[in-house]
């Protein structure tokens, strides 16, 4: 560990890919087999994300991680609820996860989702390794239970392997389509270059210590160097989710990814409208291995380092919003900090044209990755924000003469009743979905319909 102030924080590992591809039993499997394997349970749940120590995923890895060839402390997973997890995950501009693992079910290839992932992470510079889950599920697979991939693969039959196999080269075509060069990871040795894939199941355990090496050997090679950082200075954060939290009122779900924050201390937080200036009444945690979100799962921590998952309890929350920044003020001045993340809200606000759509989504970063595509597509916008579809929203619609512009993109927020009918009333469209290309393949179908 370096000398003075400076140390060496977790990598933050986001997880992603399309619904039900399984990245929720990957990180099950991750914590459950953290929990078992170290009984004294070093492992903590925290809010949407689980630290995973080094020496826990050594153990989980067998011989695949030799704890004496890293420094690096561990990996925090981020573990965030929905179909927005990905694009809210940000920090001063670029991507908040250091590294990503791309879930692909190995039976079902590259889906939309699966693609939206990829276009964020080539868009945000991540790196990333691709597990290629659920080989257990193809036809006729004999499992052992967490054993490392390359033996398991070994073991099978001709026409098991070679089914993993199809699938499995199909997905790395399909990675070379979107401009990645991949290959199996055994035979990736630059892993800045290639994209490794690991075939694994996230459900018998089979390529996990694959994965956990692929993982640990990519953060300490290449990302070694940004891990370095002061964690007694202030801390800056990203919010993931904004919840009520029973006896706590509206509170933050957020990962700290450098500095520290201290119950008491006072932060700016990214708002709808201005910043939020209030003071820590309390951080939260879950207790180790409670359910995350069930009630009275937590307890009070007097401070949280980089990195880690938090629940941070404050008055007048209600307008934060999800992938907006937090900073500790510390000994620097409100106004400053209050102007940093003014500024850095300013980053992602979309660029406006005096006609065009309006869009509404669900956070920051997902309003910036719909507004990106609606670039590349050429689509201008004359309004975007975060939040539900309001009466608001409809009366500037109201306002274009153009049909194809008075219109409507909502990617994953609800639409008031009000607002639905006055739009109806209106002969406003609203377009609704939860996957950002099909919502603009939906509008432009719809354009080039009222154009014939
Ligand atoms: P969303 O959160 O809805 O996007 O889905 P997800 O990607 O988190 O998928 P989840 O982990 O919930 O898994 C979806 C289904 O696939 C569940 O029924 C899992 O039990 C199953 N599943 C996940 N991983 C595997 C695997 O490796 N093998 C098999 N056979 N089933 C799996
Ligand atoms: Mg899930």
């Amino acid at each position: 560990t370096p000398a003075d102030g400076t140390d060496l924080r977790t990598p933050i590992v986001a997880v992603l890919g399309h619904v039900d591809h399984g990245k929720t039993t990957l990180l099950d499997h991750v914590r459950g087999s953290a929990v078992t394997a170290d009984e004294a349970g070093a492992i903590t749940q925290h809010i949407g994300a689980t630290h995973v120590p080094l020496d826990v995923i050594s153990e989980m890895a067998g011989g695949l991680v030799d704890p004496t060839d890293f420094d690096l402390p561990g990996l925090l997973f981020i573990d965030t609820p929905g179909h927005h997890s990905f694009s809210t995950l940000r920090s001063r501009g670029g991507a908040l996860a250091d590294i990503a693992i791309l879930v692909v079910d190995v039976t079902d290839g590259f889906q939309p989702q699966t693609e939206e992932a990829i276009d964020i992470l080539a868009r945000t510079e991540t790196p990333f390794v691709v597990a290629a889950n659920k080989v257990d599920a193809v036809g006729g697979w004999r499992s052992e239970p967490n054993a490392p991939i390359q033996g398991r693969l070994d073991a099978q039959t001709d026409r098991v392997r070679s089914d993993v196999e199809e699938g499995l080269y199909e997905i790395i075509g399909d990675l070379s389509d979107a401009g990645f060069t991949a290959d199996f990871y055994w035979r990736v040795s630059d892993f800045k270059a290639n994209v490794g894939v690991v075939p694994c199941s996230a459900e018998t355990g089979e390529g996990m210590p694959d994965l956990l090496a692929v993982l640990m050997g990519l953060s300490q090679r290449y990302l070694r160097e940004a891990m370095a950082v002061d964690t007694t200075g202030p801390a800056a954060g990203t919010v993931l989710e904004v919840t009520d939290q029973q006896g706590f009122g509206t509170t933050l779900d957020a990962v700290i990814y450098d500095g520290r924050i201290d119950a008491g201390d006072r932060i700016v937080v990214g708002a709808a409208n201005a910043p939020i200036v209030t003071e820590v009444r309390a951080l939260l945690k879950p207790r180790p291995l409670a359910e995350i979100r069930s009630d009275d799962a937590f307890e009070t921590v007097d401070r949280v380092v980089a990195a880690d998952g938090v629940k941070i309890a404050a008055p007048e929350l209600d307008d934060a919003m999800a992938g907006a920044p937090i900073r500790v003020v510390g000994d620097r001045s409100v106004e400053a900090v209050t102007a940093e993340v003014r500024e850095e809200l300013q980053s992602v606000a979309v660029e406006t044209a005096d006609h065009g759509v309006v869009i509404k989504a669900d956070t920051l970063g997902s309003l910036e990755a719909l507004a990106g595509s609606l670039e590349e597509a050429e689509i201008p916008i004359v309004h975007a924000e975060v939040g539900d579809v309001a009466p608001r929203d409809v009366h500037v619609a109201d306002t274009a003469d153009e049909a194809e512009h008075r219109s409507i993109l909502a990617f994953g927020v609800d639409v008031l009743d009000d607002s639905r009918q006055m739009a109806a009333d209106r002969n406003i469209d609203l377009f609704e979905h939860d996957v950002i290309y099909r919502l603009i393949e939906e509008y432009e179908e719809y354009v080039e319909s009222i154009q014939e």
